[in-house]
């Protein structure tokens, strides 16, 4: 037989074992057998190295170690989940889809697994790369610790290009292990399986993934409507091309039997071999989703059930009191440290002085405390009958506890705040702001790096950043000349950013990402921002008069608008780079926003709304007053209503068609 023969039977047999080995969890010959055939592999390979290639099982591990992630940008967003927390909500949710779609769809049910949601890219059924969600656009490319699990295959049956997204997790066994075994080195214990899994997949040294033993659950496939029709369909899809997929996923026709198989999760939960959070329900079909779409940060056709937050009751040793980026003075409980739902918390947030004393807290009381939403722990109540006489009342400070100015709790207003514009604590919370991942994403500069620039007198405000020179970053405790090279380039390279990033980094009170995002778009560079009126800023959908008084409030300060001129004079780019649509001056269809909505027949929405763009529309999802045009296919639903009661024109199909053929 031909060496390349014996490889790929070799590749084959393996695979096929492995996958019964990890996704089946079937193993159908012993552990020494499928060793025997990988040494012999090996052996090939290392006698013949041009018969090696990417896509082997002997090459799960082996890279050498990365100096960084690379960045990568998801060519379609990944986006989160609405949540719900009761079966009222359920049902709420369930109603609100009927209505858009005018019938009850079929659901498909399935677990909510607790990890970290990748990417993976196949191309001719090779696994080619591999990503962390990040931002939702913007991701790291994670392929050498990825391709360490091995329930991800390296290849697939079939020889097909497609991304497919899920969950990377870590088996509750693996952790179990994993921290005894940190515990007897001394090292310190993950808090829960999810933080473990996270830990190990930041690793630049894909050896230490390999010996975390984590897993990997597919939950879907980006768009690929014409290999299937729906979300049920995709996931028996996969399985067939040997991609692990959890079997407990079931479709259900109503709300009552999505809350049945939500119930009986509940209690089967503590049994199996990995965490979930939560149930997922999804609308099956793909045309479905599509007529039901996104809103900015998740689709309409999915929401998450999570499971209540489990309730613990521990004691608060202590207050402390911070300022924050707006000056913002913020009480925080440090309790004895007591396990919530498969987590260790110490702190919780206290919000204001009025919370305090709505719950009537004191120090040395006994609390309940819950993790809101599974993640965020907060106080529920004190235990008043448990109290012993030794209490302490909580007073909230009436100077800053940073810079000891006076604070002032203005008319109305709940929280007490610093107005120094000096405060070095809201400088300091300025700077970790400006540098985060959603804002200027400098690798590199976390709070400890920058308070230690702060401290050292080097970083006074965030322009200063781009003054920084290797000497002043290598007189930094523990700064060696890779981490400086490395922070060096970052912060070079966060220069090219587009103007919503810049415009969120500055922290203006009340401007949220997307805002920054639809101001940058619509004024494309700072100064227009800066030269804005609030009527201006109001023009635009989505943004309210209070947000707009805050921009314009803002700009008004000499100071701010100084720090601009040093942004710009430091090569800070500050014009925006995002995706113009095609508004072609003099186009039929310039300046008008159009909506779709309906089923059409000659083509998807989708293909429509390529087309109405590039006649110059700009085509939105939601009908608002400055909708200038619907088009309504059949079985249009709400959208048609809101159109018709606003008084904006619509097409029907065949009026679309005509106009398309006569600009075509
Ligand atoms: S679907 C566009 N299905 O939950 C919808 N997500 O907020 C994308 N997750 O970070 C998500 N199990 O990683 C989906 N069966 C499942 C899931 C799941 C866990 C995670 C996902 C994401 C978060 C959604």
């Amino acid at each position: 037989m031909e060496m390349a023969e014996r490889v790929e039977e070799l590749r084959q047999t393996l695979n096929q074992y492995g996958y019964e080995y990890y996704v089946l969890d079937r193993p159908s010959v012993p552990d020494s057998e499928y060793d025997r055939l990988m040494n012999e592999l090996i052996q090939i390979e290392t006698d013949y190295p041009e018969l090696r290639t990417p896509d082997s099982p002997t090459q799960r591990v082996g890279g050498a170690p990365l100096d960084a992630f690379v960045k990568v940008t998801h060519d379609t967003p990944m986006l989160s989940l609405g949540n719900v927390f009761s079966k009222e909500e359920l049902v709420e949710w369930v109603e609100r889809i009927e209505k858009d779609l005018g019938y009850t769809p079929t659901f498909v049910a399935e677990l909510k697994f607790d990890g970290l949601a990748v990417s993976l890219k196949y191309e001719n059924g090779r696994l080619v790369r591999g990503a962390t969600r990040g931002d939702g656009t913007t991701g790291e490319d994670i392929t050498q610790n990825l391709k360490t699990i091995r329930s991800i295959p390296l290849r697939l049956n079939e020889d097909v290009t497609f991304e497919v997204r899920g969950e990377a997790y870590m088996p509750k066994r693996s952790f179990e292990q994993l921290n005894d075994e940190r515990e007897r080195i001394g090292e310190p214990l993950f808090a829960n399986p999810r933080n473990a899994a996270a830990g190990s997949l930041r690793q630049l040294d894909s050896k230490i993934a390999a010996s975390r033993n984590l897993a990997f659950f597919a939950y879907g496939l980006v768009s690929q409507d014409d290999l299937v029709a729906s979300h049920d369909e995709s996931l028996d899809y996969l399985k067939r091309l040997g991609v692990a997929v959890s079997g407990d996923y079931t479709t259900c026709q109503t709300a009552d039997e999505l809350w049945d198989y939500i119930e009986t999760y509940v209690t089967k939960r503590s049994d199996l071999p990995y965490e979930i959070d939560g149930i997922v329900i999804k609308v099956a079909g793909y045309e479905e989703q599509e007529q039901l779409g996104f809103t900015a940060k998740s689709p309409r056709w999915a929401v998450a059930y999570k499971f209540p937050a489990e309730e613990v009751v521990t004691t608060i040793e202590d207050v402390d009191f911070s300022v924050g980026r707006t000056g913002k003075v913020t009480p925080r409980a440090r309790f004895a440290p007591v396990s919530v739902a498969g987590s260790t918390v110490t702190y919780a947030t206290l919000h204001n002085e009025d919370f305090i004393k709505e719950k009537d807290l004191h120090i040395g009381d006994r609390v309940v405390i819950k993790k809101a939403g599974d993640v965020i722990p907060a106080v529920v109540s004190a235990l008043a009958s448990e109290r012993s006489g030794e209490e302490r009342v909580i007073e909230f400070p009436t100077h800053c506890p940073a810079c000891g100015s006076e604070l002032i709790r203005l008319e109305g207003e709940a929280d007490h705040r610093c107005v120094n514009p000096e405060c070095p604590a809201q400088l300091l919370e300025g700077l970790i702001h400006f540098v985060s991942r959603q804002a200027m994403n400098i690798d590199g500069l976390g709070e400890k790096v920058i308070t230690q620039l702060h401290e050292a007198g080097l970083v006074h405000n965030v322009a200063d950043l781009y003054r920084l020179d290797r000497d002043d970053l290598l007189g930094l405790e523990r700064m060696g000349e890779t981490s400086v090279t490395n922070l060096l380039s970052a912060i070079e390279q966060s220069k090219q950013n587009s103007l919503e990033r810049v415009l969120f980094a500055l922290g203006i009170r009340l401007v949220g990402q997307k805002a920054a995002s639809l101001i940058a778009e619509r004024f494309e560079t700072m100064d227009a921002i800066i030269a804005a009126t609030v009527e201006e800023l109001t023009s635009i959908d989505g943004i309210g008069t209070k947000m707009a008084e805050s921009i314009v409030l803002y700009f008004e300060k000499p100071e701010a608008r100084e720090l601009v001129k040093e942004l710009a004079e430091s090569g800070v780019n500050l014009s925006f780079k995002g995706m113009k649509r095609p508004t072609t001056e003099g186009a039929p269809l310039s300046g008008k926003t159009v909506v779709l909505t309906g089923k059409l027949h000659e083509m998807t929405r989708g293909e429509a709304g390529k087309q109405l763009e590039l006649l110059g529309a700009s085509v939105t999802g939601s009908v608002s007053k400055n909708t200038d045009l619907l088009v309504a296919g059949e079985k249009a639903g709400s959208k048609l209503a809101k159109a018709e009661s606003l008084g904006i024109e619509v097409w029907d199909e065949a009026k679309l068609l005509d106009f398309l053929k006569e600009h075509a």
